[in-house]
């Protein structure tokens, strides 16, 4: 028997499950290969991405967090993904300053029928995550971003 010596990065995978996380179960279900590396969380919309649970993931052995959620427009909450969208974009600036390469954190639109979109995303992000290594977290600069509280507000319309 052949060896696998190839090192699989972990991933949590935080899915929306109208959406993405109905394009993993399509994934699964059409017996579409991808790598073991995700972990599954589903949540009822992206916007419920705490950034709190990003930084968790990390501190708990992740390489690396995917995001995703129903496609612009389509998002059952209407525009919750907008919300995700925009305080996914400030956390990852923050994590780039704690040292978290920029393929360690990513976040996509996948929609309930796009079963292969989600292997193949899943399948690229695994092959960045290889290229940039296993994580090596700076614990300090956690502690900042922690502290910002820019990240921690409630999002507009969401109070
Ligand atoms: S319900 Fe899927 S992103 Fe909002």
């Amino acid at each position: 028997m052949k060896e696998n010596k190839e090192w699989i990065p972990k991933i949590l995978a935080l899915l929306c499950r109208w959406c993405a996380y109905a394009g993993a179960d399509l994934a699964g279900t059409s017996r579409i290969p991808y790598p073991p590396s995700p972990r599954i969380i589903r949540f009822p919309c992206s916007a419920r991405m705490d950034p709190y649970f990003v930084i968790k993931g990390f501190r708990e052995g992740f390489d690396g967090v995917l995001v995703a959620g129903c496609h612009p427009g389509d998002c059952h909450y209407s525009v919750g993904n907008y919300y995700a969208r925009r305080r996914f974009m400030l956390l990852k600036e923050l994590l780039l300053f704690a040292g978290i390469e920029p393929e360690r954190i990513q976040m996509r639109w996948i929609s309930a029928a796009e079963g292969k979109k989600f292997a193949q995303v899943v399948n690229e992000m695994t092959e960045d995550i290889r290229r940039v290594g296993p994580l090596k977290l700076k614990e300090e600069a956690l502690e900042i971003i922690l502290k910002k509280e820019e990240v921690w507000q409630p999002l507009p319309g969401s109070e």
